[in-house]
């Protein structure tokens, strides 16, 4: 509905400009200008600079002057932040990377609460590597430093004790013939938006459910969770199974019964329409259908996947899973072929903090959809078990262990790289026991991005060496 009219597509020196103008204006994806639209931190414009409620698809415009005031003020709230934290703006701390460059091609395949930002393991491989040795994560999580690897021309090897953070690492690096992929992805789509269409005519789809059944009768709506059921049955079907499953559990997060604002670490499923703490106090409810998202999520893989294809080098990437502590390297390369009998280069790696999250738990709407082994009993300093005297203890002893074990066959003074925020001062210790020395340590200021909390914090990279 219009509300103030004005002549042409300028008022007065005021530009309208559409979304994908304004991300490239400000160094953001159109994702995120949608966001602020959707949120109301951007007034909504057509064509024509007039104010509205909705305009008509492609139409949709956002003000230059109001973007930037936006922008200006995000950064000086940043900044004043960061001053508090008596941290210099070094250059890893990559402020001014633009979120698009941050969240380039596979890095964004599926959310994950902990993972770093590629450029910083950009710029520590190509200082402490070269084209062709091998590095390892023995944390890998989602996988940045492989993929950032094999764009830098390294071998590399991942270990993670989750099953499906390894999936979601292997699905990254896997190659792909992009059409070929989005053919079946468009076809499983439209297959489940018609099943979903004739098994709930008109508004019958529409419910919140009851919540009564297992975990995704509580966590999703009950047309939510028929159509994920049916995308689920006819992955079998199709060549990319691993991908679709992967791209379906980003549907699935993104589709929970929860608040907008909390997606990463819900607590309890929400059936009622509520005041939203991101739409500025608007009433929200919780989506009832998958597909949507199902379909917008097929065209960003397909871009993704095809983007990284042209960056990639021909190198090996392999992804293990495994408990670090314990996991047998040479062993295991030694059974896969591509990496058998080469000796690891050093490590660049970003362990678990202490207390902080617990990593199966993040996914558990995966594990559930998927039937997965859950190993929570193996995850180092899991959030559950706190950040006490004892959970300290433990938390030291096991990253000792696992830098110990996966270093065994490193030649002497090969690097190891970690990104910790190491409050506790723990970590000198950690490495002493592991038989290896702290070279250097870098601070930097990090923008947490999480939901919620916006406070930046600071961290350290710090460079140790494998002793003799
Ligand atoms: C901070 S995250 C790594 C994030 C990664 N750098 C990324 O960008 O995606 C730490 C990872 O350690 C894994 N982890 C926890 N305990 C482990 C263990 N005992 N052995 C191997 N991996 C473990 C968790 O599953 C989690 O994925």
């Amino acid at each position: 509905m219009a509300k103030r009219p004005t002549r042409g597509g300028q008022r007065g020196e005021e530009e309208f400009i559409s979304l994908q103008d304004a991300a490239a204006l400000v160094g953001k994806t159109q994702s995120n200008i949608s966001y602020l639209v959707q949120y109301n931190r951007l007034k909504r414009y057509d064509s024509s600079g007039r104010e509205v409620e909705r305009a008509a698809a492609g139409g949709l415009r956002v003000s230059r002057s109001e973007l930037l005031g936006y922008v200006d003020g995000w950064n000086r709230r940043l900044r004043s932040r960061l001053e508090e934290l008596k941290i210099g703006d070094t250059p890893i701390a990559f402020l001014d990377v633009p979120e698009r460059e941050r969240t380039k091609h596979v890095h964004r395949l599926h959310p994950y609460l902990g993972k770093f930002i590629p450029q910083l393991v950009g710029y520590f491989l190509a200082r402490h590597f070269r084209p062709g040795q091998v590095v390892l994560d023995p944390f890998a999580g989602s996988g940045t430093t492989l993929v950032e690897a094999c764009e830098a021309g390294l071998h590399s090897v991942g270990v993670d004790v989750s099953e499906f953070n390894v999936m979601i690492s292997r699905v990254k690096l896997a190659e792909y013939d992009a059409e070929a992929l989005e053919r079946e992805l468009t076809d499983a789509a439209g297959r489940t938006a018609a099943f979903s269409a004739e098994r709930f005519p008109g508004r019958s789809g529409e419910g919140l459910g009851d919540g009564r059944g297992g975990y995704l009768e509580a966590w999703f709506a009950p047309r939510s969770l028929a159509e994920m059921l049916y995308y689920r049955s006819i992955i079998p079907e199709y060549e990319h199974q691993d991908l679709m499953k992967v791209l379906l559990s980003r549907t699935a997060r993104s589709c929970r019964l929860v608040h907008h604002y909390d997606l990463a670490t819900p607590r309890e499923p929400v059936r009622e329409p509520y005041e939203c703490y991101k739409h500025r106090g608007k009433t929200c409810t919780p989506v009832t259908t998958v597909v949507p998202r199902l379909r917008s999520y097929s065209r960003d893989t397909v871009r993704r996947v095809a983007e990284f294809g042209r960056l990639r080098k021909p190198v090996a990437s392999v992804v293990l899973e495994g408990d670090s502590r314990t996991v047998a390297l040479e062993e295991r390369l030694g059974s896969t072929g591509s990496l058998r009998g080469r000796r690891l280069d050093g490590i660049f790696t970003s362990p678990p903090y202490l207390g902080q999250i617990d990593y199966h738990e993040q996914h558990g709407y995966a594990y559930e959809l998927y039937g997965m082994q859950r190993r929570d009993s193996l995850e180092i300093g899991r959030r559950s078990r706190g950040k006490g005297e004892n959970a300290k203890a433990e938390y030291s002893k096991a990253m000792a262990e696992s830098l110990w074990n996966v270093s065994r066959g490193m030649r002497a003074g090969s690097p190891v790289l970690l990104v910790a925020n190491d409050r506790l001062g723990l970590y000198p210790g950690i490495f002493n026991e592991a038989g290896m020395k702290v070279e250097r340590m870098f601070e930097r200021p990090v923008e947490d991005r999480t939901e919620r909390d916006k406070r930046p914090y600071s961290e350290t990279v710090f460079l140790a060496r494998v002793e003799g």
